[in-house]
């Protein structure tokens, strides 16, 4: 029986006389004998990027419509069940954790050695891309599947994980898998209704176990490292032509809800100086939100992107305005300062409005820094396969930024053409795609060489 290469590597530790070929050196022996470092299947990583795209796509639409894969949604659950089959292609043993998290693993010679966490989310905003998130979970499952497909062994167990609801699409707060994970539920999550079911109940339809959503947690420093391929999302690297993106940060992300009340009124025979318009003072608020953003140089950022009115009927004065207010910078304390002001202008807004705006925080997502020996080595990756990058920080928030919790957070970007995200139009080259995988297979396999 052919001696394969997991047995020879195996040998290779146990036989004294072959000390000198620890499975590290004969891994990076072998690797690089006549082809370098070893790479992913391209064609492969696309094939199921175009696959796991048709769960979400409109009726009648292309690839190119984008998707809409809401979490726990019936898109979501059937992109979920493809990618746990290419998980169990690549060999991985597939299981839910109790938030609803997918996790593959495969085992590594040390047992006891703490696991290489590496995956993204496959769940997408309404109308978005086919990228995001999605390449970073298929790109960690492909790199795996290289693995499993030479029969290299590593020293670390390996996990892929698929984080649940990244987007908080679906019930207003995102990051639930990796949350859970990181013990940052919010008291009462788990009774929240959205859509007409309670999140326990959005849980159980994925596979998840509400009533143990402790289980799904991890201690920190249970992981060896945790990486995250993902599209820019921004225009950064596509401008510039770079094809790797190593990330410095993640932002915060603060989420408020702001609810202004008028008086409804008849829209014929209410003469103007008597209104107390609830969208015209919510237009004020909306148009210093922007100003406020804008007051100082900075990467700070500030959106309304939801908005609904009541009673919403041509020929009536708006009573009602609920919108979100979302403010984002690597900086905590400058969105704190961004949201006093804003608070401040809302009080002006009312009492020149004749209305009330009550300002509360529905979420707050902490900045994280990504380890700095983890840069170094997707940087060492990236110029190992002859790829430029630089340096830069993610104005999309992650789920790496909970995942730096458990253990040294690393995350990988690849260009969004255009700069385009969270649209039809968001695009990364397969080449881009690919020269990504294989840089996350590179950083994997260094962080298993080291410690
Ligand atoms: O909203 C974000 O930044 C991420 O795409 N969820
Ligand atoms: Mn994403
Ligand atoms: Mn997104």
């Amino acid at each position: 029986m052919p001696l394969t290469r997991r047995s020879f590597l195996g040998l290779a530790a146990a036989a004294p006389g072959l000390a000198f070929w620890t499975p590290a050196s004969a891994d990076a022996a072998l690797q690089g004998v006549g082809t370098g470092p070893i790479r992913i299947d391209g064609q492969r990583l696309r094939a199921d990027i175009e696959a796991l795209s048709v769960h979400g796509r409109r009726p009648g639409g292309s690839f190119a419509d984008g998707v809409s894969r809401v979490g726990y949604s019936d898109a979501d659950i059937a992109g979920r069940r493809l990618v746990s089959s290419c998980m169990r292609d690549a060999g991985l043993r597939v299981r839910i954790d109790a938030a609803g998290n997918i996790v593959g693993r495969r085992d590594g010679r040390r047992a006891d050695a703490p696991p290489i966490l590496f995956g993204s989310h496959i769940d997408s905003v309404p109308e978005g891309g086919n990228f995001d998130g999605d390449l970073g979970t298929l790109a960690a499952i492909e790199a795996v599947r290289t693995l499993e497909r030479r029969g290299m062994a590593t020293a670390h167990p390996l996990e892929v994980i698929v984080w649940v609801n990244e987007e908080g699409v679906a019930f207003g707060n995102g990051l639930c898998g990796s949350r859970a994970a990181a013990g940052e539920l919010v008291s009462g999550e788990l009774s929240q209704v959205w859509n007409g079911m309670t999140k326990a109940e959005a849980i159980r339809r994925i596979g998840g176990d509400p009533d143990r959503i402790g289980d799904a947690r991890r201690a920190p420093g249970s992981i060896r490292a945790y990486l995250e391929l993902h599209i820019e999302q921004g225009g950064t690297l596509d401008r510039g032509g770079i094809p790797i993106g190593v990330v410095e940060g993640i932002v915060a992300i603060d989420r408020y809800d702001a609810v202004v009340r008028g008086v409804p009124n008849h829209a014929g025979t209410t003469p103007m100086p008597d209104r107390h318009d609830a969208l015209v003072a919510a237009a004020q608020l909306i148009l210093a939100v922007r100003e406020i953003a804008t007051a100082e140089p900075g990467r700070q950022v500030g959106t309304v992107g939801q908005l609904n009115v009541t009673p919403n009927a041509p020929n009536v004065v708006p009573g009602v305005v609920r919108h979100t207010i979302e403010l984002r910078d690597l900086s905590s304390a400058r969105i704190a300062a961004m949201a006093d002001r804003i608070r401040a202008r809302a009080s002006e807004i009312a009492a020149r409005t004749g209305t009330t705006i009550e300002i509360s925080q529905s979420s707050h997502h902490e900045a994280a820094l990504a380890d700095p020996a983890v840069q170094t080595v997707i940087e060492r990756a990236a110029a190992d396969l002859g790829l430029r990058s630089a340096r830069l920080p993610s104005g999309a928030g992650h789920d790496a930024q909970m995942a730096a919790r458990l253990g040294p957070m690393g995350m990988i970007f690849v260009p969004s053409v255009a700069g385009v995200s969270h649209s039809p139009k968001e695009l990364t080259h397969w080449e881009d795609c690919a020269h990504g995988a294989n840089v996350l297979l590179q950083a994997v396999l260094a962080l298993d060489r080291e410690r």
